[in-house]
């Protein structure tokens, strides 16, 4: 769904053989309404091809993997992976000392899915539960090197100091390797983030001239550090709440667009598009559209360069996500879930206007009507009242603390009430987040199967607001989220899929 004009409102969806519709409506939420309504047609018609099509794929009793049916190539991951990040706060940097802190036997990476999960194989019986980071070829830590862009011109040592994240005495035994990271001109303007301005800034005439930099920026990258390969992970600043428009249609209107400075392109976007036309995967740590636009899954595919997003799932919308699927499995109904959050970092600071917050609030909202499905269950859920708020309150820091009251019902209709006080720490919750989407979009473009499809929605494990292809709901639930992201590396490799029907066991 995006907003054509005010008070226009278009929705927007794909059919089963992926021919694109539009319906005009003067509301947002009729337009949303019909567009889910339409997708999930369209999806259950897809999903009832594709069965047809795994049936008539069936060898010898066996699902044929997609290696053996399209082919599917693996390249190994050779040579050094060049992490550039656009925003050096406090993700970025403590992912990047968490990385360094890690490779110098410091710590350990806890949170990571891909360096501490496993994934099993065959049946339960056959105690086959390989470590993911040895099932399928990723790089390895010592593998990574990294460069950024901010507008301050502080180096990871003192970006880090400065976010407070990690402890001092922990920074100062990685100092030496931090403050060799410098951030580049930042690609900003203030319009799109109201909170914040820095002097480290590129000039240009026109965004086209930017883009250009950003792209030179890129190469010059890969040939001082020597990476064979690239990925841009954007972990800047929410920007103001701007819906896809004409602007972000096509390549063609992005490029005309971006000549003529057009407000609807925000600089998150021309990080996105400079680094795909570059053909170097992006993936988007920020509820801002960025790479959720027609115009990017064009470029995308046409590059062969992943793309992912939007807001990684950390805090209290990671809890939403698994609480909610719980409540649902059990047909307990919800009358209203409100949420609030104290923070004070630079990013709640950055939430603290209006414009940023929708930003952010449209990403945290759509969680729950996904998860519980009003439409299907109007009984239990059909008159779910839902509430975000976000306080910036300095004091805390970059520990936040996030209220969660949840009013439920159970058995003829008896209320409950459920209270959540999570005192979390945001950026210690982001950083092993990063490392898996840096690493896997770095396998994604090394795979066959997946480089050329565009969006990664098997990563959508990581993201409040996950990705798909225009007209497909996007699924929130953690489970489903992790079922698929393993189901993936499993078909890739050619293993069976799970799918916990276990008959089998007694035959
Ligand atoms: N920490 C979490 O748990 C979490 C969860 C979900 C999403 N996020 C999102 O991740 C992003 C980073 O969070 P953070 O806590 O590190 O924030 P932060 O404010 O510490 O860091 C953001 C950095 O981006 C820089 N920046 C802003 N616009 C830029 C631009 N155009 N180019 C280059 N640099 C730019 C800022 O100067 C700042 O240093 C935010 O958008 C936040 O909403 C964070």
């Amino acid at each position: 769904m995006y907003q054509k004009r005010p008070g226009i409102f278009m929705a927007d969806w794909s059919d089963a053989d992926g021919r694109r519709h539009r319906k005009q409506f003067s509301t947002a939420a009729e337009a949303r309404k019909h567009e889910h309504r339409e997708s999930a047609l369209a999806h259950a018609e897809r999903a009832g091809q594709e069965l047809k099509l795994a049936n008539s794929q069936r060898a010898g009793g066996r699902t044929m993997s997609l290696q053996e049916s399209n082919n599917v190539t693996m390249n190994p991951a050779k040579g050094k992976l060049g992490v550039m990040i656009p925003g050096m706060g406090a993700v970025a940097t403590t992912f990047v000392a968490g990385v360094e802190a890690i490779r110098k036997g410091l710590a350990k990476p806890i949170g990571s899915l891909t360096q501490m999960g496993t994934v099993r194989l065959g049946k339960r019986t056959d105690g086959r539960s390989p470590k993911i980071k040895e099932f399928v070829p990723l790089a390895g830590l010592d593998d990574l090197v990294f460069t950024g862009w901010d507008i301050f011109e502080d180096n990871m040592y003192e970006a880090a100091s400065n976010a407070g994240v990690l402890e001092q005495r922990q920074l100062d035994q990685l100092k030496q390797f931090l403050s060799s990271i410098t951030p580049q001109a930042a690609v900003f303007d203030h319009k799109y983030v109201k909170k914040i301005d820095g002097p480290n800034v590129k000039r240009g005439k026109t965004k086209m001239d930017l883009a250009e930099q950003v792209r030179d920026d890129i190469r010059k990258f890969k040939k001082s550090s020597g990476a064979s390969r690239l990925i841009t992970m954007w972990c800047g600043s929410t920007e103001t709440y701007i819906s896809a428009g004409e602007a972000h249609q096509s390549v063609k209107s992005f490029e005309k667009a971006l000549r003529a400075n057009d407000e609807t392109i925000a600089p998150s976007m021309i990080y996105a598009y400079a680094s795909l036309m570059e053909g170097v995967p992006f993936a988007n740590g920020a509820p801002n559209l960025t790479v959720d636009l027609p115009v990017m899954l064009e470029l995308s595919r046409k590059k062969e360069a992943p793309i992912c997003g939007k807001d990684f799932k950390t805090g209290q919308t990671l809890m939403k996500t698994i609480l909610a699927p719980g409540f649902k499995a059990r047909m307990l109904g919800l009358n209203g879930w409100f949420s609030t959050n104290i923070l004070g970092n630079r990013d709640g600071e950055v939430l603290d206007d209006p414009g940023s917050f929708k930003t952010k609030e449209e990403s945290k909202l759509s969680v729950l009507e996904h998860i519980l499905q009003p439409e299907l269950y109007p009984e239990l859920y059909g008159k779910m009242c839902h509430k975000v708020r976000i306080n910036y309150y300095p004091p805390r820091g970059d520990n936040k603390e996030g209220w969660d009251n949840i009013d439920i019902f159970g058995w003829l209709g008896y209320p409950m009430q459920i209270k959540v006080d999570f005192l979390c720490r945001d950026s210690i919750l982001a950083a092993p987040i990063v490392l898996d989407l840096v690493l896997l979009m770095d396998l994604a473009q090394r795979c066959s199967g997946l480089r050329g499809l565009g969006i990664q929605e098997w990563l959508s494990f990581y993201f409040k607001s996950p990705m798909t292809v225009p007209g497909l709901y996007p699924e929130h639930d953690l489970f489903i989220q992790l079922m698929k992201l393993k189901n993936t590396l499993r078909h890739l490799k050619g293993e069976e899929l799970i799918t916990h029907l276990g008959l089998e066991y007694y035959d």
